[in-house]
Formats: structure tokens, sequence, C-alpha cells
């Protein structure tokens, strides 16, 4: 995931695919060149992530308040980062820990790991995971934090796969285990006009060739819960025990049924998380009805506006793909009709 401001902003230019560490820079004396290539190596980012109290929070949770699933357990940490999951495994009673990052950040999490007196517990790797060698070759549980904007963008859930493949014991376990995607649709008038219709006169000038690139680029924002006219509906269950890269490559109906008459500017995505495995399910949600995150909802404009009434029904297919050219890139085609109406609407978005 990108930095995301307290406010409205769109998805930060991307810079995973430059995602490599150089292995001569030092994180004390990196350049801002270098922290462009290694978007994770700042602190700054990793405050954002620490300070979302229900992203970092749930975790906690999960993982302290199930020490009967980590006593005695060995433990994979899969993009450690600051190291905060990897001190909650050890916390919770794991016997060894391993902590895996690619970024320089790891350097101040070996730090951090010595400042807090784990370093017996905690072994850190400092590489890509799918190049590198790790002490423990297989684990009783794997821990991740890899959900990206709209669940999927920029996510590193192909690598959380590949380790559980490699490294995770049969029978083993995945912190979380359940990712779930959803769909809804929702009035934004005066937003679609700021952000959208602004194109079509600038300063008294022409500008709406720009309008058609930014209606198809998805726009990362919080919604209120009173701008969602329709019920939600779950467009991707994602079993991370039994999940493979392919299934990340998806096309998946939906049915929104309006709750009320008014006006569609657009579709709205946001996803819930869940810990199945804990003894008290923890749980929580990306959603307009929930605390706020760092990963806010995911806005879908659409090309006109749709006139719906109490009951009536939108159907369609939301279909998804990594972009061919760089697959932390998301193509994404939304096709729906209104009611009875035989014509659809196609449009595709590109989150990049
Ligand atoms: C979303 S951050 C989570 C950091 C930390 N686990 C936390 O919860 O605060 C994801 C981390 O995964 C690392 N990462 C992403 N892809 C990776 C890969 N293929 N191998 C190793 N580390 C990776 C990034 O450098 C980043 O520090």
């Amino acid at each position: 995931m990108e930095s995301a401001g307290p406010s409205t902003h769109h998805i930060a230019p991307d810079v995973s695919s430059t995602h490599h560490v150089t292995p001569d820079v030092q994180s004390d004396s990196m350049t801002s060149r270098d922290y462009y290539a290694d978007s994770y190596a700042h602190f700054g980012i990793h405050e954002e992530m620490l300070k979302d109290s229900v992203r970092t929070g749930s975790y906690r949770a999960a993982i302290i308040n199930n020490g009967h699933l980590f006593k005695g357990k060995t433990v994979l940490d899969v993009g450690c980062g600051t190291g905060i999951l990897s001190m909650f495994a050890a916390k919770a009673g794991a016997s060894h820990v391993v902590g895996i990052d690619m970024s320089n950040i790891i350097d101040q999490a070996q730090k951090i790991i010595e400042a807090n007196g784990f370093k017996d517990t905690i072994t850190l790797v400092k590489g890509k995971l799918e190049e590198a060698e790790l002490p423990i070759t297989q684990f009783d549980i794997i821990i991740s934090e890899w959900m990206g904007y709209f669940l999927l963008y920029e996510s590193m859930l192909d690598t959380v796969l590949l380790a559980r493949d490699k490294y995770l014991k049969s029978g083993g376990l995945i912190f979380p285990d359940t990712a779930r995607l959803l769909f809804a649709a929702i009035e934004d008038q005066d937003y679609k006009e700021e952000k959208i219709n602004f194109w079509d006169n600038v300063y008294g000038f022409d500008y709406s060739c720009i309008k058609d690139i930014a209606l198809r680029e998805p726009l990362v924002d919080t919604v209120e819960l009173k701008a969602v006219v329709t019920d939600p509906c779950v467009i991707k269950h994602i079993n991370l025990l039994t999940a493979t890269k392919e299934d990340l490559t998806f096309t998946a109906p939906f049915t929104l049924k309006a709750t009320r008459d008014d006006y569609i500017h657009a579709f709205l995505a946001w996803f819930d998380i869940v810990f199945e495995c804990t003894h008290k399910k923890v749980k929580f949600s990306t959603g307009p009805h929930a605390q706020y995150t760092h990963w806010k909802q995911t806005v879908f404009y659409t090309p006109s506006t749709i006139a719906i009434t109490e009951g009536q029904e939108i159907t369609g297919q939301l279909a998804c793909s990594p972009n061919a050219r760089n697959n932390r890139d998301l193509d994404i085609t939304i096709s729906y009709s209104v009611g009875d109406e035989a014509e659809k609407e196609v449009v595709e978005y590109k989150m990049s």
C-alpha cells in the first residue's frame, strides 16, 4: 500500500515495480531517490500503518489473545516491516519467529527487536521472500499484513500464497485466513462534479479529454454510509489456506438492490478481513459503516447517472486481473444494466 493522507487523494504513482533493495544503501543515509525505489524504507509509511488502530489492533488481538495457538510454535512473518507482528507473535509465546522484508526498514526492525529484548526469539532476514533462504524451512504459522487498496491493488497476496506453499506445515495456520471483497452503489453528485465534471470547463477551456481518463481511474477515499443506495454484495471470497494465484484473476457477478429512490453516480468497493482460526473470531471491515482505516474505500464513477427506485436491481459483473505489463496494477471491468434494461454499460478501469 502507498501512503494515504487523511483527506481525499488519488492513488499514488506506482513505485512497487521498482521495489528492490539496493544492498549498499543504508536506511540512515538514504536519499529521496532511494526512498522512491524502496517505498517502504521511510518510517512515515510504517507510522501510518502502525497508527491505523483498526488494522494493527486487530492483528494484536488475533495474535496476543490466542496464545494457545502460538505457544511453542514457529512463525513466519511475511513482509515484517518494523517487526510489529513478529513481536506480537513472540509475546504470544512463539518458540521462534522469522521475519522477512525486502525493504531497508528491516535495519530499523532489527534495532527495534533488540531494544525490546526479542533478539533470541526473532530472526530477521533481509530480502525478497521469493529469493531468500530462511533459517527454518517449515513453520506452524504464517502471519502477514498483505492487503492493498481494493484488497488486491499492489497487494502482496501472491507472495503470501507462495510462502504458504513453500514453508507452511500441513495443517498450519495463516493469520488472517479469510478476505471478502464487497460492492455497492452510491449517490455522489457533489464529489463527482468536483472530480470528474470539473474537466468539462477549466477556466472556460474544454479539458474534457481528461474527464474520460479521470473516470477510469478508481478513487480511494472515505465515503459516508448515508451515500450508499443499495444493499452490499460480496464479489470475492478468498480463503488463504486454499486460494491459488490464478484465483486472483476473476469475474464475479453482482446484483445490487436499491434501498431507496435515488440517483447513482458510482460503484463502491471495500473489504473485510477475518482471522477464522482465532478463539473469539477477530475481524475487521474497511467499509463505509465501519471505523476509518487507511485503506478507506474505492470509488468507481459511472459515465452516466443512474436513476433508481427502491427495490430495483442493478445486475452485472466485475472482472479483475493483474495488468499484463505491471502485475501490481489492476485492470477492472464493470458491466451492468439497470432493472429490465437490455442495454449493458461496460466501463474499463485501471488502478495504476
Ligand atoms: C503492508 S507492509 C506491512 C509491514 C508490517 N508487517 C506491519 O504490519 O506493520 C508490507 C511489507 O512487506 C514487504 N514486502 C512486500 N513484498 C515483499 C516480498 N516479496 N518479500 C519480502 N518483503 C516484502 C514490504 O517491504 C513492506 O515492508
